[in-house]
This record gives C-alpha cells, sequence and structure tokens, in this order.
C-alpha cells in the first residue's frame, strides 16, 4: 500500500519549508558553530575548561608510541529467521562540543561509568564520531600527544575495545562530521592523495578491526571523483565481500534524511554503490542523517526517507534499495528525546513508522511514486530498511544532553557530570518492537 505518495508541487513546498531545519541540523551536528548557549551548557563549558573557539595550533608532535591491535574479527553468528530491521546503531561522541580535544586522552571511564546501558538496549552497532581527516592523512599534525602513530585520537582504541566488550556486532569509525567538511575537501583534492588517504584509512579498519563511516558533508557540490576514488582505492585493498565479512569490510557513508541535503552524494549513492553485482558493490549501507533541532517527526521522517526509497524527481536523484538504508533519529539534543528515555515513544512505535522501517516496498514496478525503478533482477530485493540508528549517545556540549541514566555521572577526563536521561527504556522498546537481532548474520541479508 502507497501510504505517502507525494506530489512534485508538495515536495517543492516541503524542500522550500524544510530549508531552515537543515540549516539548524547542520549546525547541530556540528555543534561548534553554535554560538547562542544555554547558561546550563555554558557552565558546563565552563567545568570542562572548553574553549568556545578553537585553541591555537600546536607545534607537531614526535609520533606517539605503538598501539595494542585490536581483537580478532568476529565470526558471524546465527542470523534472524525472515526479513525485518537488522541494525540498530547508536553514535557515540567525547566532548562533542569540542573536535579539537575531544577522543585525546586515553581512558574509557566515561564510558564505564555511562554507557554499560548500551549492551542493554538492543544497540548492536556503534559508531565513533569523529576522526579528523587530515590527522589521519598525515598524523604529525596532531595536537601533543591527542593521536595514535595513525591519526587516530588516543581515546578511541580503548572506546573501540570496550564496545566490542560490551557485544556490539560492529564498531565504526566515523571520519568527518559537518564541522570536518573542508578537511574532507583537502585529502580528496586529487586522486593520488584520496588514494594515499584510503590506503591509511584500510590500515586503520584492518588495525583495529572496526568499519569505516564517510561523513562527507558538503551539500552542493562535493567532489565526487575524489571520494569515488577513495572508495574505489579502500575496495582494492578490502574488498566487499557478502559471503564472509569482516569489520574492515564494512564501509558505510552518511547522507542527508532526505535528497534536499547531500542531493549529488545520494544520486552518486544511489548509481554506484549498491551494483547488483557484490563484485562492483562499493558500500554496504547508507545512514540518512538527522535533520533539524532534535525534532524527529514521524511523517516528516517517512517523507524524507522516501527520498531515497523512491528517488526525488525534483533533484534527479534516483532511487536506492531500502535493505541498504539506516535511518536515524534523535535520542539527544537539546533536551532528551522521547524515542531514549520514553518507553512508549510516540515517534519510534507510531504504527506508521514501524510499518515503514519493516515493510517499506522498494521501487520495483508496479510500486507508485518511484522516480526509477531499481535494476533487475527484482527478486534480490527485501523489504524494510536495514534498520535505525540514534544520533546521539554520550556527551555533551552546549545545548546538548549527557545520554546517561539519570542516577549516574558521567566522567569525562576527570570532571564528572550528571546524567540527563536514561535511554535504556526508549531503546529497549524499540528493540522489542522491531525484533533487532543481538548478533547479525550479514551473509543472511539478500540484496
Ligand atoms: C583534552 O581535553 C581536556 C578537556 O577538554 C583538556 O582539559 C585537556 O587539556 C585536553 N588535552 C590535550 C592534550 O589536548
Ligand atoms: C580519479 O578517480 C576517479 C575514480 O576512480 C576516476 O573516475 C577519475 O577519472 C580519476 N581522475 C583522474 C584525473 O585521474
Ligand atoms: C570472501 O572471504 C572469503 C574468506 O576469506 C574468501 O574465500 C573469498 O574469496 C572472499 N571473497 C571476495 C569477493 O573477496
Ligand atoms: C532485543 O530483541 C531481541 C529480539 O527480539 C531479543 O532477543 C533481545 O533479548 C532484545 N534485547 C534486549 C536488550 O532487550
Amino acid at each position: 500500500m502507497q501510504l505517502y505518495s507525494m506530489t512534485t508541487k508538495s515536495m517543492i513546498r516541503n524542500a522550500l519549508f524544510l530549508l531552515p531545519f537543515f540549516t539548524v541540523g547542520r549546525a547541530q551536528k556540528g555543534a561548534v558553530r553554535d554560538t547562542s548557549l544555554g547558561a546550563t551548557a555554558a557552565r558546563k563549558r565552563m567545568l570542562a575548561g572548553q574553549s568556545k573557539t578553537s585553541p591555537p595550533t600546536k607545534p607537531p608532535t614526535s609520533p606517539p608510541g605503538p598501539t595494542t591491535p585490536g581483537p580478532s574479527p568476529l565470526p558471524p553468528g546465527p542470523g534472524p529467521s525472515g526479513g525485518g530491521p537488522k541494525v540498530a546503531m547508536a553514535w557515540i561522541s567525547d566532548q562533542f562540543a569540542n573536535f579539537d580535544v575531544a577522543w585525546n586522552m586515553s581512558g574509557v571511564n566515561q564510558f564505564k561509568s555511562c554507557h554499560n546501558w548500551l549492551k542493554n538496549s538492543g544497540i548492536n552497532v556503534v559508531s565513533l564520531a569523529f576522526l579528523k581527516p587530515t590527522e589521519i592523512l598525515d598524523p604529525s599534525i596532531c595536537a601533543s600527544g591527542i593521536c595514535t602513530d595513525k591519526g587516530v585520537r588516543i581515546g578511541m582504541p580503548g572506546a573501540i575495545e570496550y564496545f566490542k566488550g560490551e557485544g556490539m556486532n560492529l564498531v565504526f569509525l566515523s571520519i568527518g562530521g559537518v564541522s570536518y567538511t573542508s578537511f574532507w575537501e583537502e585529502v580528496l583534492v586529487n586522486n593520488a592523495t584520496a588514494g594515499d588517504f584510503a590506503t591509511k584509512v584500510a590500515a586503520i579498519a584492518q588495525f583495529y578491526q572496526v568499519g569505516i563511516e564517510i561523513d562527507y558533508e558538503e551539500s552542493a557540490s562535493p567532489n565526487l571523483a575524489g571520494l569515488e576514488h577513495f572508495v574505489k582505492t579502500y575496495r582494492s585493498i578490502i574488498p566487499y565481500n557478502d559471503t564472509y565479512w569482516t569489520p574492515a569490510s564494512f564501509l558505510t557513508l552518511d547522507f542527508g534524511q532526505g535528497a534536499q541535503f547531500m542531493g549529488p552524494t545520494a544520486n552518486w549513492v544511489a548509481k554506484n554503490a549498491f551494483n547488483t553485482d557484490p563484485a562492483k558493490r562499493l558500500l554496504n549501507w547508507a545512514n540518512a542523517m538527522v535533520a533539524g533541532s532534535s525534532e524527529s517527526r514521524v511523517t516528516d521522517l517517512i517523507n524524507r526517507w522516501n527520498q531515497h526509497v523512491n528517488g526525488y524527481s525534483t533533484l534527479q536523484t534516483h532511487p536506492i534499495a531500502p535493505a541498504y538504508l539506516v535511518g536515524s533519529l534523535w535520542s539527544s539534543g537539546r533536551s532528551v528525546q522521547d524515542s531514549c528515555v520514553n518507553p512508549n515513544s510516540p515517534t519510534l512505535l507510531d504504527v506508521r513508522l514501524v510499518d515503514y522501517i519493516k515493510n517499506v516496498k522498494p521501487c520495483v514496478a508496479p510500486k507508485v511514486g518511484c522516480k526509477a525503478y531499481l535494476p533487475a533482477p527484482t527478486t534480490q530485493y527485501t523489504d524494510g530498511l536495514l534498520g535505525y540508528a540514534f544520533w546521539m549517545c554520550g556527551n555533551i556540549g552546549p545545548r546538548q544532553v549527557n545520554t546517561c541514566p539519570i542516577d549516574t555521572t558521567i566522567e569525562i577526563y576527570g570532571t564528572s557530570y550528571p546524567g540527563n536521561g536514561d535511554c535504556t527504556p526508549g531503546f529497549r522498546a524499540a528493540n522489542a518492537t522491531y525484533n533487532i537481532p543481538r548478533t547479525v548474520n550479514w551473509d543472511s541479508r539478500k540484496y
């Protein structure tokens, strides 16, 4: 049943109406841009010793000492019977307000004191935000002592181990974020540099046994040739493998909630990333990011996710199969969201959203409202999204909240902050409703 087809006219109206939200969304995701701080956030930031402006560039440092490798690849586990969403992901950050010092110390107290609830919440994938592209290309530019010799912030290896120990199927490292767009431009500037960068990213993925998430948020004119060269070089080192997976073989990309933000990238993904021939497939899936300032309205989510699933005529954006799409919701923001703390979340448990995430049809004839139909053979496409993701868990920034149980504190490098909200009830209710498997047999997913 085609409940949510939109006319072109209403799409244009929505596009115009939504523009300010996208702008706010960008600022939110790169919260360093926020200037109007609430008193509480400002006080917390003062307590944390965070400065609003970037600290002066520190001189290059001698390479930090050797790092310890991650555990061996996880074996494929038993899969769910039948279809249904498989991924329930949470983005995790550390000093989100201040990327210059985020993940800048080793030690995982902040996760132990706060995030051990995640393992009981049905979350099976986490993504740590963010790696800085230029620090991967040349780790010697890292501020003194804050990176490994591979350009990974020194707080991340401990967090990777911690979340693997909590039973996550996959840990991703997300590269970029809206604040680092210009640094993505630098590493994609020509194919030689993009190839060098890809080789270094692949080395990180293999060393730490993590997946890689591309968060390159140039909306209007992304360097798609550079991006393609990066992805193809990565795949020449670590192939897509639909019969045996290792964490490093997972390569994903973030794009807009709909196609109006990052439309050219969405179109590139639709046309190149999910080839019907696995040997030519580039990405494992794409994440539709959150938009707006802490809103997750059911009708907005469905209308915008449909711009990926059905394609979007206004921008000539092609459709992708819903089994390659993970849709994101706010779990925190200026306040802890219902989808986080409320066991009866009016968003994630809304019958329309449950039906959409579980059952949305791929663009196969005779579906109505598609800009194009997906390539044959059509039997490869399953109904429903691959899953959902929460932006975001962790701490903390101006006008952001700590998604930690209220009776706990989150310790950030020696300073303790109270948890603002326990997401376990909301996340568990979603897990039960969507039947998210604890362990995912990625191989069983039919494309
Ligand atoms: C790491 O971040 C903390 C908290 O913001 C800060 O006090 C400290 O100076 C930073 N350390 C380095 C090496 O940048
Ligand atoms: C850069 O790489 C892309 C993707 O591999 C390719 O299509 C393009 O022709 C390359 N450009 C140059 C100038 O070699
Ligand atoms: C997938 O991995 C298996 C096990 O390592 C290997 O035998 C197979 O050749 C790989 N397939 C591809 C396409 O790389
Ligand atoms: C999540 O749902 C799955 C499938 O229904 C169930 O096996 C698992 O116990 C649930 N996890 C939690 C933490 O509730």
